[in-house]
């Protein structure tokens, strides 16, 4: 069966970006000018993905406004003859994805988001996007993944290798031996497990293509770390039962969920953007001096 939808959990409460998410989702903080939930839209376009699947919650409003038209913008762009502006505002509503909305009542964890995709999904093949990650490659980190299910019509999940002091941060695998270039199969996933007890440093990156026996799983899923119901533990169940692999990426990936990953993913786009490169690089430099 073709892969050709995906689910973006948007529901979290942003914790680590307050005060800044009290109000605003996490997902509209833009890399310069573009909101983090509208790379990954694009990523899934890319992939082929034809209708996604954004799980909101309280307070996260603007998110649904972003991708809808607003007429009176438009109407005042073409007046005052910005052409481009109006361009660039009138390709996020001309996306040619299919976008679904529903909200997750409470924040109760990434498995919990994700389960409330059930009727969504259909009983079809799916990839999750979080937005935490902003992956660049030749071939989009979604499609890298389609790409293996095509071959093996099984869940993969993505990961890659992190410093070993930061594995308990992530969802970290126990390697089972590779059976392809960089596809793995797996002993176990483990959520966020101590830094001395971590099987690998294989962490899970934010993107998963997964089978839809995962809502079996999730049905009975009881909170995990954190008091959480947790997306990890019920790929570890599955995995028992039928075949869960995972990918290494070996494209750049951008960590947006925290503070200095942000800042840091803001300065690198900064320096590529048409509008912004050439002023910020001089700007750094001379900062640099001064450092
Ligand atoms: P995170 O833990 O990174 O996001 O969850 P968060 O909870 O919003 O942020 P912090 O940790 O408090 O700063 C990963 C993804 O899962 C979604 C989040 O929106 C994020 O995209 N998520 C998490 C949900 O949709 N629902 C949840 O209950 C938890």
């Amino acid at each position: 069966m073709k892969v050709r939808k995906a689910v973006i959990p948007a529901a979290g409460l942003g914790t680590r970006f307050l005060p800044a998410t009290k109000a605003l989702p996490k997902e509209m903080l833009p890399i310069v000018d573009k909101p983090t939930i509208q790379f990954i839209v694009e990523e899934a376009k890319a992939s082929g993905i034809e209708d996604i699947l954004i799980v909101t919650g309280k307070n996260k409003q603007a998110i649904e406004n972003h991708f809808d038209s607003n007429p009176e913008l438009e109407q005042d762009l073409e007046k005052t003859g910005k052409s481009g502006l109006l361009k660039l505002t009138q390709g996020i509503t001309d996306l040619g994805v299919n976008l679904y909305y529903t909200r997750q009542p409470h924040p109760a964890g990434l498995g919990d988001a994700v389960y409330r995709a059930r009727s969504f999904v259909a009983g079809e093949p799916f990839v999750i996007m979080l937005g935490d990650d902003l992956m660049k490659d030749k071939v989009p980190l979604t499609k890298q993944l389609i790409n293996d299910y095509d071959k093996t019509h099984a869940s993969t999940i993505a990961v890659m290798k992190v410093p070993h002091k930061e594995v308990s941060k992530y969802g970290v695998i126990a390697p089972d031996g590779e059976i392809a270039d960089d596809l793995y199969n797996v002993k176990n996933f483990v959520e966020k497990p101590d830094v001395d007890k971590a099987p690998s440093d294989l962490a899970i990156i934010g993107r998963y293509l997964l089978t839809p026996e995962i809502f079996d799983v999730l049905e009975y899923q009881k909170p995990g770390r954190g008091g959480e119901v947790q997306l990890t533990d019920a790929i570890d169940t599955m995995n028992k039962t039928q075949r869960v692999f995972a990918q290494v990426f070996k494209g750049q990936r951008f960590d947006v969920g925290n503070k200095e990953g942000y800042l840091e993913t803001s300065i690198q786009y900064g320096l590529k953007h048409p509008e912004t490169r050439d002023a910020l690089r001089k700007y750094i430099k001379e900062l640099g001096k001064t450092l």
